[in-house]
């Protein structure tokens, strides 16, 4: 046990691996931190993440109800302290998971101050203890965050506020956190836009806040550079929730911003599932689209729920899916620098400390065997190997001179009439599909 743990979880061995026949629900079956997947070990591969935002912050609350889980350090009292508590019981969640990172938002970790001031000190306080905790344990930051969305000075958004003192508020706040995941040697930072949207087009100026959200960005990237911090800057794309529409909306809205400010090389895409179901689309849709666009950053892994149209924050635990995420995230060359994190929640009735382990066995274990799969599929070349001859005929003369650009109109219309008509081929959906559930 770790000379500032509180003996939170009532256990001091790590979760172990026990093999997949293992009878103890709190051992892995699949994640196996030192296994070789894909040529690298599996722990860099999956660089799998703690979130303190929903593991630790959150009180169990919803819109209809207090928070359930009454933690200690939700209970009054000195707020540093408090603080300080509740991220020594995530270092100490992270070292019995045995996982490489944690990842935070600056109120996660650190309270507000009576004005920007206090709340600039606070941070700067709850830093020197977080990079003691680092020191002391080897943990590492997956990313940093700032929280843009709950103060109620953000209720009409930070970048896209409609008074620029907010947005000079915003930036001091993210520059905050953005040198204090630099002075952490975090891996990456992370916008969400929370409330970068609208409730009412009747109040809302779209032109003019999309011209200050790239700003804003432009801003952060500049930032970035004076200070010579070189890890990725990530934009989390959500289509609405809290706002009813959010200009990050997807991974292809986001992508068409990024170009619009001169930011597609600068910018990478932290990709959430159930931010992809709320857009419409499939999380395996999100994460291949990205790869094809080259701005594949991180994963937030938490999901949906089918019946339930808002962001329930669940730990994954379908491995299908995981897997077809999983199989485009190695085939694009891996996640790093990004990685796999758990910004997911407890359901309310999990009270137990315990109910924090059994989650985030069960997502990793998730993880590791989607990952076992994706290695599989791509080691038998059976589904790459559909798709390169799907499109063979793209590395052909006609397809390669239409694509050079070296066709005209004209000249394709000549092609096709002189030519048969093209023979219709079966897509075989099915079939492939049978192909992946074999290997589950
Ligand atoms: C909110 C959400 C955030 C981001 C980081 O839906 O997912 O926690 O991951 O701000
Ligand atoms: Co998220």
């Amino acid at each position: 046990m770790g000379s500032h743990e509180h003996g939170f979880f009532a256990r001091t061995d790590p979760v172990a691996f026990g093999g997949s026949e293992a009878a103890d629900p709190l051992s892995y079956r699949w994640y196996e931190p030192d296994r070789i997947v894909h040529g690298r070990r599996m722990e860099d591969q999956l660089r799998l993440t703690v979130c303190f935002w929903h593991s630790l912050a959150w009180p169990g609350s919803d819109v209809f109800g207090e928070g359930t889980f009454q933690r200690p350090w939700h209970e009054p009292g000195d707020p540093l302290d408090r603080a300080r508590e509740k991220l020594d019981v995530g270092f100490e969640l992270v070292r019995l998971l045995g996982v490489p990172f944690y990842a935070f938002h600056d109120r996660d970790v650190s309270p507000d101050g009576t004005d920007l001031k206090g709340t600039l000190s606070n941070l700067a306080t709850i830093g020197d203890h977080l990079e003691q905790r680092q020191n002391e344990t080897g943990t590492r930051l997956l990313w940093g965050t700032a929280n843009l969305f709950s103060h109620r000075r953000y209720m009409a958004g930070a970048a896209t506020n409609p008074d620029p003192a907010v947005f000079a508020f915003a930036a001091a706040q993210v520059r905050a956190a953005l040198e204090l995941t630099h002075r952490l040697g975090g891996a990456n930072y992370v916008l969400w836009g929370g409330r970068e949207g609208y409730e009412t087009l009747l109040n809302t100026d779209v032109k003019r806040e999309l011209d200050q959200l790239g700003r804003f960005l432009q801003l952060v990237v500049e930032h970035k550079h004076t200070i010579g911090f070189e890890g990725t800057i990530l934009i989390e794309p959500k289509p609405c929730e809290p706002t009813k529409h959010q200009y990050d909306f997807d991974v292809a809205s986001v992508y068409g911003f990024l170009q619009r400010f001169g930011l597609e090389d600068e910018v990478r895409v932290n990709i959430e599932a159930n931010h992809a179901t709320l857009a419409g689309h499939s999380f395996e849709h999100e994460v291949a689209l990205a790869t094809a666009l080259g701005i594949l950053g991180s994963l937030d892994m938490n999901r949906g729920d089918p019946q339930l149209g808002w962001d329930t924050d669940q730990f994954p635990n379908d491995v299908t899916e995981v897997a077809r995420v999983l199989y485009h995230v190695l085939a694009a060359g891996g996640i790093a620098p990004g990685g796999l994190n758990f910004d997911a929640k407890l359901r309310r009735q999990s009270i137990e400390a315990v109910d924090l382990l059994h989650a985030h066995v069960g997502a990793i274990d998730t993880c590791a065997r989607a990952l076992l799969i994706a290695e599989r599929i791509l080691a038998d070349d059976i589904l790459p190997g559909e798709i390169r001859a799907r499109y063979a005929g793209w590395e052909d003369d006609l397809g390669t001179s239409i694509l050079d650009g070296s066709r005209s109109l004209d000249e394709l219309a000549a092609i096709a009439a002189a030519a048969p008509d093209p023979e219709p081929r079966s897509g075989g959906q099915e079939r492939l599909e049978n192909i992946v559930s074999r290997y589950a």
